[in-house]
């Protein structure tokens, strides 16, 4: 049995992600982590929220509340929704835990033991109109490197490149929005990345068929410029980490926090600690420590583009600074963007479908069928209303759902709501058996190197071949001639609800229980032997007519909700 440890982007608490960001790295972590744990591997799959830095500060503030009881709301809500999407995380953290600020802490120390923090007097942007220092999230201005006008102290949306504030041409105070900055002197530390350039180097280039869109980050931070630069792991914050060397004061660093991208991938190794500490698990170690049983452990992390440089450069060289055992990442999947509708997807400006309102209109699984099957992966995609309606009208309505209608209900007309016994199969079930096996052989593949959507083309062509199998046996004229025989072919079709519940329940849970659970399967063990998992049910075995799996997405209903979502979200 392997053990995969996946770990999920951890959200920004601030608000409800929209569908763009659940697809980026939310529920193609869980796709993963479903499809593991149906082949019977070993999984623990952790998820959290981002509760530190500027975006949890601003948030609060502007919904008037302390940003401490703003996170701990903010986390409920967010966990409901994950859980209204079936995300099936084994723990939803969060990196404001106690556990997180120790083992921030920690690294912090041990990487300052090991001479790779160093202490910086550097001059901040000051804002006297704000009376603060503004940390990189309150100031915006011009790209330096691609023009684009509204790009973040901390990174630029438009390219990518991760800035400071001072890179940017003519900054503002995203608070007041006063230009009349002044450069202040502050103390800070920075992670001495610029030493580790070699070793983060050598560790990218013998990582073994990553994706390109991963290693082409990588490979542009490290070498752009003058390569790769130290970073500065501290803020003049309230909220947040404190700075602390381990369990000791840090001198001239108080009442400063710890830069939140430096304690949010941390929370991935804290999260398996509140999973413990939360009696869910019995030893975070064997996961993390490959001291402890780590070491035949496969992590895999999933991403959108904007975090790579965090995931392939950053974090690594927090854990490889420490000196200590801790798990490195094996893989990483990173996604594009997906763009809504002809524009971006927007938190900011409230712009396209966000995750609480989607689960409003229809059920998990028509979502999770057309976000997979369209994740932008080798470019953008984007979601429009008419693709969406066409993609659950055909391949959710007339192709998967109809058959378990047409053969549950063809049976129950004439032979009953039991299996019947049939003849024996002849060549046309002997050829099914074989293109099966071909789409499920090729199907796993994909899974395994985590090709969503040629995962779910070949999900989608496994149960066109029932429909296929169906038209093409046609057991509703045969029956008129050879009842046998139709009933055998209706005996074949019901295994084959069964086997599809199985194999699609990583893509669509919910209806895959409600399949299941119509043809009163409880055994939901993966079909490695083809024809074994369709003679699995037995004559006489009792089954259910499932109500409609999924219903069609009219045009009327369609064009109201394109106009409902229009608009910007308020
Ligand atoms: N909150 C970040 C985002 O949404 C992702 C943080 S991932 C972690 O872009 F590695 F820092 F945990
Ligand atoms: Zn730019």
């Amino acid at each position: 049995m392997a053990r995969h440890l996946i770990t999920s982007a951890i959200p920004y608490i601030n608000g409800i992600k929209h569908l763009g960001n659940l697809v980026g790295s939310q529920l193609p972590a869980d796709l993963f982590a479903r499809y593991q744990r149906a082949r019977g591997n070993e999984v623990l799959f952790l998820c959290a929220t981002d509760e530190h830095g500027t975006p949890a500060e601003l948030a609060a503030a502007k919904a008037g509340q302390p940003v401490a009881e703003y996170c701990a709301e903010m986390h409920a809500v967010q966990s409901g929704i994950a859980e209204g999407f079936r995300l099936s995380f084994d723990h939803f953290g969060r990196s404001s835990s106690p556990q997180n600020h120790r083992l921030t802490q920690h690294f912090a120390g041990v990487l300052a033991d090991r001479g790779l923090i160093r202490e910086v007097s550097e001059t901040q942007m000051y804002s006297p109109t704000d009376g603060r220092f503004l940390p990189d999230r309150y100031i915006e201005g011009t790209c330096p490197n691609c023009g684009f006008e509204d790009a973040r102290g901390d990174q630029c949306d438009n390219c990518t490149k991760q800035l400071d504030p001072v890179d940017l041409i003519n900054p503002r105070s995203v608070i007041s929005g006063a230009t009349d900055l002044e450069m202040r002197e502050t103390k800070h530390l920075y992670l001495r990345q610029s030493t580790m350039k070699d070793q983060l180097e050598e560790w990218i280039d013998t990582r073994e068929g990553w994706p390109v869109l991963t290693t082409s980050i990588a490979k542009k931070w490290l070498n752009d410029g003058d390569g790769l630069q130290d970073r500065g792991i501290t803020r003049d914050l309230d909220w947040g980490i404190p700075v602390r060397k381990g369990d000791q004061d840090w001198p001239g660093m108080e009442g400063k926090v710890f830069y939140v991208w430096f304690d949010a991938p941390i929370e991935y190794i804290a999260c398996a600690q509140e999973w413990v500490d939360a009696d869910k698990g019995d030893d975070w170690e064997r996961w993390w420590r490959t001291d402890k049983g780590a070491e035949d452990v496969t992590y895999t992390q999933f991403m959108g583009k904007d975090n790579v440089p965090f995931h392939t450069l950053s974090f690594p060289a927090t854990i490889l600074g420490s000196g200590e055992p801790w798990k490195l990442v094996d893989y990483i999947k990173s996604f594009n963007y997906l763009n809504y509708d002809g524009g971006q997807f927007s938190t900011s400006r409230g712009r396209g479908v966000f995750m609480d309102q989607a689960l409003e209109i229809l059920p998990a699984d028509y979502w999770r069928w057309w976000l997979l099957s369209h994740a932008p992966e080798s470019s953008d995609s984007e979601f429009t209303w008419e693709n969406f309606q066409a993609s659950v009208n055909k391949d959710l309505a007339d192709v998967l759902g109809n058959f378990a209608s047409r053969v549950t209900k063809f049976c129950r007309s004439k032979f009953g709501e039991t299996v019947p016994a049939g003849g024996l199969p002849g060549d046309r079930e002997a050829a099914l058996v074989t293109a099966l096996t071909g789409k499920l052989r090729e199907y796993e593949t994909h899974m395994q190197t985590i090709e969503v959507r040629k995962a779910a083309a070949a999900l989608r062509a496994a149960w066109v071949l029932g429909n296929e199998y169906l038209q093409d046996a046609a057991p509703w004229t045969t029956f008129k001639t050879d009842p046998e025989q139709a009933a055998m072919q209706i005996r074949l079709a019901l295994n084959m609800i069964r086997l599809y519940a199985v194999i699609s329940s990583p893509f669509i849970p919910d209806a895959s229980a409600q399949l299941l659970a119509a043809i009163r399967s409880g055994d939901d063990s993966w079909p490695e032997d083809v024809p074994a998992a369709l003679s699995l049910l037995p004559e006489g075995h009792a089954f259910d007519v499932p109500d409609v799996t999924f219903r069609k997405i009219a045009d009327e209903e369609r064009a109201g909700w394109q106009e409902k979502f229009a608009g910007r979200r308020t």
